[in-house]
């Protein structure tokens, strides 16, 4: 599903080029759940942006779900995004004058679905919220919007699911359920998870973990307790 090849990106900044990813080679396979872990500011944001094609690297290779990142045009990975991808955020991004059946149905909208009002409402209540359907960001609570969030980002049943922090503003409780929801729904629809977090125990809910330092990735580390012997 993800190929990465030697992906290498360099930013400019006040204090000369910044070197953000160093290298970075990696494999998920269809299906697969990735836990991405590591230090603030060590580049795994930068690393989402790469494979949704918001950011192209400066060197490298970037497959994606059969699509060659680096060959294709703006309107083209505008088109893939809505295509293949589900994002989920840490700020939840839910547009604050719609309620949340209309943000549930804009990806629907965008693609065309005649439909889009009847699936948004299924896929509320796949999240549980069949019963805010009319209430807007500001009337939910945070555990809420962000299943909201998360009922937008399944909408179109996307090959690819990228969570970037998803539980950060949440309290752990909240988060926990959130995610238990994000599990369950990937594993329903059969989608491909990356999932960025600082929560180890989040994190040991994948298949695979890996960690980012200073844009590069390696192994995680077996958690304290399990190591092998
Ligand atoms: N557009 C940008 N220009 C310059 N530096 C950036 C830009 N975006 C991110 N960075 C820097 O890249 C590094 C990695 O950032 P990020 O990917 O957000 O890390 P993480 O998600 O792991 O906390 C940080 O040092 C950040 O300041
Ligand atoms: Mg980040």
């Amino acid at each position: 599903m993800i190929h990465l090849d030697d992906v290498r990106l360099t930013l400019p900044s006040e204090a000369g080029p910044v070197d953000i990813l160093r290298g970075v080679d990696l494999d998920v396979t269809p299906g697969e759940s990735l836990g991405l872990v590591g230090p603030s500011g060590s580049g795994k944001s930068t690393l989402m942006a790469v494979i949704a094609g918001l950011e192209r690297p400066t060197s490298g290779r970037v497959r994606v779900a059969e699509h060659d990142l680096a060959t294709m045009s703006e309107d083209a990975l505008a088109l893939f995004r809505r295509e293949t991808l589900g994002i989920l955020f840490q700020a939840f991004h839910l547009v604050g004058t719609m309620n949340a059946l209309e943000n549930v149905a804009i990806p629907l909208e965008l693609a065309g679905a005649r439909d889009a009002f009847e699936q948004a409402e299924a896929g509320l209540g796949e999240v549980g919220l069949g019963h805010r359907l009319h209430h807007y960001p500001s009337q939910l609570s945070g555990g809420e919007q962000q299943r909201v969030g998360l009922a937008r980002a399944l909408a179109r049943k996307p090959q690819l699911l990228l969570a970037d922090e998803p539980t950060g503003n949440l309290d752990a409780e909240t988060g926990q359920d959130v995610v238990e929801l994000m599990f369950r729904l990937q594993a329903a629809h059969g989608s491909t998870l990356v999932l960025i977090t600082h929560d180890p125990h989040l994190a040991q809910r994948c298949d695979r973990i890996v960690e980012m330092r200073d844009g590069r990735l390696s192994d995680a580390p077996a958690p304290a307790g399990q190591a092998a012997d």
